[in-house]
């Protein structure tokens, strides 16, 4: 009986341990959740507002709702429980005279204020090769 008892057990915990092995953890999760997704995007926004050039573009801009929804952009790209139903990348951008200087820049800030979140350098690079690919939309309409 003792050994029947034992035997559950070793199997029990070899099943857990494999379970937790199992469970990779989403990109959304490496980022820190919602909560420091929303961190991200505000420590993104002081940068912007620092810099006399990129803070020109959102003279016009609501900049609550441009953080609410990037925030929820970012938190769909990266797999998280959101989705993004805002417009396109293109319309978002039509017209704005952003030439490469602006796109990298905003990287280069995005990857910054990541950096200052605490989020790790695997999870950033992953964020920004998911965002990569927006390069040619968001430049569609210049
Ligand atoms: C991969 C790169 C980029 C991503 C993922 C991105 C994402 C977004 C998102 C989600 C919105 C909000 C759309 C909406 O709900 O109306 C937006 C709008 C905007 N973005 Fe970007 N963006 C990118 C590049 C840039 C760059 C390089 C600039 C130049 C500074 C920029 C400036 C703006 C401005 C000014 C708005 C309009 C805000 C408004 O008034 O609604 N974006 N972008």
């Amino acid at each position: 009986m003792r050994r029947y008892l034992l035997a559950t057990l070793c199997v029990t915990a070899l099943l857990t341990v494999a379970g937790c092995a199992s469970h990779q953890a989403t990109l959304y999760e490496r980022l820190g959740g919602q909560s420091n997704i929303d961190a991200v995007v505000e420590n993104l926004l002081y940068r912007i507002a620092d810099d006399d050039e990129m803070v020109g573009f959102f003279a016009n801009s609501n900049i609550d709702l441009f953080a609410e929804s990037l925030a929820t952009q970012l938190c769909d790209v990266s797999d998280g429980p959101c989705r993004y139903e805002g417009p396109p990348m293109d319309r978002a951008h039509q017209h704005m005279g952003l030439t490469d200087v602006h796109f990298n820049r905003l990287v280069e800030y995005l990857d910054a204020a990541m950096q200052e979140e605490g989020i790790g350098l695997g999870a950033r690079n992953e964020l920004l090769g998911r965002l990569a690919p927006m390069y040619a939309d968001v430049m569609r309409l210049q």
